[in-house]
């Protein structure tokens, strides 16, 4: 019998792959083992958008956090072990990630209705996809089946997420490293349509830009008094907290593209998007085509949430998605 199921579940492999690729993700995965899994974190992403605003981008950010660092396995969420170093304390999300309490709200609940069905990773990917359309952004189907990982790596997080003050090249060679490309950079930034920035990450723009005490020429004059208001010129607003898209920072809708079309990004990052030729006309685009915007964010958040997926046999359904079974 062994050889026929063999040659069965080839077959059925190979008519798989026709259909919706083997091994891979899938958007009925759950749909038998944990029916309202979509309504539960849907749920749980509402009520804690009710409770703060903000944590819609912090959930969106957490996903993106995940994904580029050893694939979309839900290392971002595991704290400290004995054998490895969280990620959680790596310098980009050192201070600066926030929303693992809604992933182990969203989690228990979860467990409960299905108990040691549903991967941690599967749940974030989801919960960023609510943060986006709640919050006025585009829906998309979710492809599900992705499975924990069994460890975290700080020093990759350290080396494979894009710093604010990196080149535009050099931060584009990291998203191809992960299997993006150009056009994901542009409309994947666009997710800084909602959310916060430190003063930190953009400080040197508004005081010593060229080493000789000027602001960077680009930055729109009154924008730049308005963040000076925030992060005045000392070490003690460091921490302070300025809306990355400064016309609607709740909203997700294309106004990030605006501002950066009228020289209002606040990290050197953003607005070095109208810099380059290939980019513009992207930024441009976006900015008068918000459905556009919308619809191309959809596909590049799928392409994401595929980066490094572990699927089949591989990882595991974690319990408590800050700790390995
Ligand atoms: C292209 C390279 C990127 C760079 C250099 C970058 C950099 C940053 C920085 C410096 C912050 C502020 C963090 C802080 O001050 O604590 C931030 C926030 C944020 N980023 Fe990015 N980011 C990038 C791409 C992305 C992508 C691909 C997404 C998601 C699709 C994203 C979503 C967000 C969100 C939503 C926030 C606000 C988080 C909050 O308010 O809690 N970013 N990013
Ligand atoms: C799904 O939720 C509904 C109520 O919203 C409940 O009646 C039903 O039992 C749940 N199904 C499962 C399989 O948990
Ligand atoms: C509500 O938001 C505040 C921050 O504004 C946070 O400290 C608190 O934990 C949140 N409560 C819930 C139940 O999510
Ligand atoms: C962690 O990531 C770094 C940088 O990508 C890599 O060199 C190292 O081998 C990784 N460590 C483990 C245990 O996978
Ligand atoms: C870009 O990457 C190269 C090689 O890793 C590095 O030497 C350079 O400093 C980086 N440039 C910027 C602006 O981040
Ligand atoms: C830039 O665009 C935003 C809307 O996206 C607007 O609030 C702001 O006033 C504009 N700034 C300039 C200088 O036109
Ligand atoms: C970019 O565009 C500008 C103006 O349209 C042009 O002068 C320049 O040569 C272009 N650069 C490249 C590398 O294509
Ligand atoms: C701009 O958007 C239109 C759809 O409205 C699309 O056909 C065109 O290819 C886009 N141009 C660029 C440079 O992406």
């Amino acid at each position: 019998m062994g050889h026929i199921a063999t040659a069965f579940s080839a077959i059925l492999c190979l008519f798989l792959l026709l259909s919706v690729g083997c091994g891979q993700l899938d958007y009925k995965f759950y749909d038998a083992t944990c029916p309202n899994l979509t309504k539960i974190v849907r749920r749980g992403v509402w009520s804690a958008i009710a409770n703060e605003t903000r944590i819609a981008a912090s959930i969106l950010r957490l996903h993106f956090h995940d994904c580029f660092v050893n694939g979309c396995e839900g290392s971002i969420l595991l704290d400290e072990g004995s054998d490895f170093k969280g990620e959680k304390n790596a310098f980009p999300n050192r201070n600066s990630v926030h929303g693992f309490e809604v992933i182990d709200a969203i989690k228990a609940d979860v467990e409960k209705a299905c108990p040691s069905t549903v991967s941690c990773s599967d749940i974030l990917t989801l919960a960023a996809r609510d943060a986006v359309s709640l919050t006025g952004g585009p829906f998309w189907p979710v492809p599900l089946g992705r499975r924990d990982g069994l460890t975290a790596n700080e020093t990759a997080a350290n080396t494979d997420l894009p710093s604010p003050f990196e080149s535009l090249v050099n931060i584009t060679a990291k998203f191809i490293s992960k299997g993006l490309d150009s056009k994901d950079v542009v409309v994947l930034s666009g997710g800084h349509t909602i959310g916060f920035a430190q003063c930190f990450t953009f400080k040197s723009r508004l005081f010593n830009f060229d080493g000789a005490g000027n602001p960077d020429p680009i930055l729109d004059e009154s924008l730049l008094t308005i963040l000076r208001g925030v992060c005045p010129n000392q070490d003690d607003s460091n921490t302070n907290l300025v809306p990355l898209d400064s016309a609607t920072s709740s909203k997700f809708d294309n106004s990030y593209f605006k501002n950066l079309a009228n020289s209002s990004g606040v990290l050197q990052s953003d607005q070095v998007l109208m810099s380059d030729n290939k980019t513009v006309a992207l930024v441009l685009n976006y900015s008068k085509y918000p459905f556009v915007f919308f619809k191309d964010f959809g596909v590049s958040m799928i392409k994401m949430g595929n980066i490094g997926v572990l699927t089949g046999q591989d990882g595991q359904i974690r319990k408590n998605c800050r700790v390995v079974n």
